[in-house]
Order: C-alpha cells, then sequence, then structure tokens
C-alpha cells in the first residue's frame, strides 16, 4: 500500500516567505498479477521511495517497464522506453529494459573453451551470440520474485540449467532492485554454479532523461569515467587493444553532447552505427566508482551509474529504427534512447588478457550497480 501525506513545506527565499503543498510518501513495494507466461503467473511491482519516486518492475525478464522521477521543477516523467503491458515485450528484440544473460554482450562466433572443452552457443547476431543467445536467456524466462521487506525493493531469482542456450553448469542467479530515498535505484546481481561457467550480467534499459517516446538522445551531455575503450572489428567484436580514448569521438572524460561526434568518420564510429562501445572505468580498487553521469540540459535530470564492474557499454539506441511502439503510442525511433550497460567486457571468454567473467564452484559472484537520479 502506498501512502501519500501532503505537507507544508515553509519556504523563505529572497525575504519572502510562501508555502508549497508536497507529497511525502511512503517507501513500499506493491505487487500486482500482471499475466502469465510459458504457464507461470508474473506479477508488477511497483517500488515508491518517499519522494514519489517511482519504478515498475515484472519477474518476466526482470524488467523494468518505467522509472519516473521528477525534473528540475518538480514535474514528474518516465525516463526509460519499455510497454504497458507483458504482451508487448513478446518478443522484445531490442532488450528493452531487461536483465541479460548468461553472458551479457557478444560472444563471438558463438563459442568459447573452458578448462579444455570447447562450447558452441547459439548465434543470433550475425557470427555471434548476443546477450546469452535464443532460447532460455534471462530477459525472457519467469523469475521468481519476493518482495523486500521494509523496503522499496525486490528479489528475482532464476536456475538456469546447465546446458541452457549451450552454457555449462546449473547457475542460481539472484538479482535485487532498491529504490532508495536518495533517488537511488541500486542493482545487486549475486550467481553460483555447479560447473565453471562464463557469466556476464548487466541491465539493459533504455533511458530518456526528457521524458521517454518524446526525442532522440542527441542533446544529452555525458561523463564516462574511462581514459581508455575495446575498439571492436566489423562484427563489433573487441580486437583485444585497450585503446586511450583521447583524441577520438569516444573520449568522454569531459562533460560533452552525445550527438557531437556520433555521426564522425572515425572508424569506431562507423563500426559501431554510432556509440556501441564497452569503456574500460577508470577505478582505484574493485569498490563501487562513478562509470558515468548523462545530464539533459531542458529537463535538468542526471542520471548517474556507479557500479563495481570493470566495463560499461554505453550504447545509443543506433538499431533502433521505429518498428517498436511503445508506452502511450510512442514510436521508438533511431537513438530515442541510450543504455549505460555496466558489464565485464565483451567476448571476454576468448580474450584471455581481459578480466576474467568464469564463475567456479564454491564460488559467488556479486556485482553492483546504482543508477542514481538527481536534478541541476
Ligand atoms: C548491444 C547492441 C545491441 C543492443 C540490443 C546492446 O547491448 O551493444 O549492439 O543492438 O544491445 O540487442
Amino acid at each position: 500500500m502506498t501512502v501519500c501525506v501532503t505537507v507544508l513545506l515553509s519556504l523563505t527565499i529572497g525575504g519572502l516567505a510562501f508555502a508549497q503543498a508536497s507529497k511525502r510518501h511512503e517507501q513500499a513495494v506493491q505487487q500486482k498479477p500482471f499475466g502469465t507466461n510459458d504457464g507461470r503467473p508474473v506479477n508488477l511491482y511497483t517500488l515508491t521511495n518517499a519522494n514519489g519516486v517511482e519504478v515498475d518492475t515484472m519477474n518476466y525478464g526482470g524488467i523494468i517497464l518505467s522509472i519516473r522521477v521528477p525534473d528540475r521543477k518538480g514535474q514528474f516523467a518516465d525516463i526509460v522506453l519499455g510497454h504497458e503491458n507483458l504482451d508487448g515485450y513478446i518478443p522484445n528484440p531490442p532488450y528493452i529494459g531487461a536483465i541479460v544473460g548468461r553472458y551479457a554482450n557478444r560472444i563471438a562466433n558463438g563459442t568459447f573453451t573452458l578448462d579444455g572443452k570447447t562450447y558452441t552457443l547459439p548465434k543470433n547476431d550475425g557470427p555471434n551470440t548476443l546477450h546469452g543467445g535464443t532460447d532460455k536467456t534471462f530477459n525472457k524466462v519467469v523469475w521468481d520474485g519476493e518482495p523486500l521487506k521494509g523496503k522499496a525493493g525486490v528479489t528475482y531469482t532464476y536456475l538456469s540449467k546447465d546446458g541452457d542456450d549451450g552454457f555449462p553448469g546449473n547457475v542460481k542467479v539472484r538479482v535485487t532492485y532498491t529504490l532508495t530515498n536518495d533517488n537511488e535505484l541500486v542493482i545487486d546481481y549475486e550467481a553460483t554454479t555447479d560447473k565453471a561457467t562464463p557469466i556476464n550480467l548487466s541491465q539493459h534499459s533504455y533511458f530518456n532523461l526528457a521524458g521517454q517516446g518524446t526525442s532522440d538522445i542527441l542533446n544529452h551531455e555525458l561523463m564516462l569515467n574511462a581514459d581508455r575503450f575495446t575498439p571492436v572489428d566489423k562484427n563489433l567484436i573487441p580486437t583485444g587493444e585497450l585503446r586511450p580514448v583521447k583524441g577520438t569521438p569516444l573520449d568522454f572524460t569531459t562533460s560533452t553532447k552525445v550527438g557531437a561526434r556520433i555521426d564522425d568518420t572515425y572508424d569506431q564510429m562507423v563500426l559501431g552505427h554510432g556509440y556501441d562501445h564497452n569503456w574500460v572505468i577508470t577505478r582505484k580498487g574493485d569498490g563501487l566508482t562513478l562509470a558515468a553521469r548523462m545530464y539533459e540540459p531542458t529537463s535538468g535530470r542526471v542520471l548517474e551509474v556507479s557500479t563495481t564492474q570493470p566495463g560499461v557499454q554505453f550504447y545509443t539506441g543506433n538499431f533502433l529504427d521505429g518498428t517498436v511502439t511503445g508506452k502511450q503510442g510512442h514510436v521508438y525511433k533511431h537513438r530515442y534512447g541510450f543504455c549505460l550497460e555496466t558489464q565485464h567486457f565483451p567476448d571476454s571468454p576468448n580474450h584471455p588478457d581481459f578480466p576474467s567473467t568464469v564463475l567456479k564452484p564454491g564460488e559467488t559472484f556479486r556485482s553492483k550497480t546504482v543508477f542514481k537520479f538527481s536534478t541541476k
């Protein structure tokens, strides 16, 4: 149950005193039935914090359907692409709002070798496996959902079976979304396995801080805390190089308009059809580190992304082409949303020099990503 209490705030600005009505909400999670998939019930969970920020998520694909946050004048808007009902997400070719795994991003030629054994995965992106394959990928299965007690949060758990989409091991995955009263959406990932397997988990929300479906994201301004990126070949597979961003259109070490260099003729921009690359987060140690700050000047909304992961894929919705119609009949056109997918580097199973993605029996994979919403 969400309880809203109207309070009077007295403000004194420049000697003038005036009262402003404002709503105080109780931090809570509300659950309601949202249909079925594969014979299993799907629930919608609405997380609400004390500031009235709301996040809608469901246990189908762990999908985030909407995030409603205020602009600098206090006007709320939904800032992620999505659909109003479950059917809209079946299928969901752009992976809108979903948890992606077992292996977020690409594995070259749909194959990798681990402990002397070669594994073959379904190819769904030219010669590559993208976001875990085709069958029981994390974006399109029904997870178990459990609302958190006394907090605006929900935990999703899923058992990915040995051999699913060609990956080894029974993998237990747990993803918790918690909405704090500091307007942070905290995402905690955990996984265990009974056989060694690569694992890479991410969240595939498409943001538009001006409000979803209203415009492209080219006037947003981005800072990325990354001095290097992993350049790609024509199949968007990392070449293995860690290339300095300095002097390239991928340099966002100081805040820069997303659209300023997106159509540059630099080879990486042509290969990516815009931004679709993994940046190497500049970090001291492996704790929670700021990876990105995105600002939208007309609304004043700011999104900060912090993570314990080594990389972040900044993707500018280059493959959105107007074929998906989402919430309120909005047509999702070219570059109408951006993703900041915290992750291990793409194709790590085939790059021994990259930070390892191998999870072994007895170990627990843990990572944390925080989306913090504010205005300026
Ligand atoms: C990839 C894009 C892809 C998108 C949707 C992103 O993570 O980097 O190339 O089009 O996901 O699948």
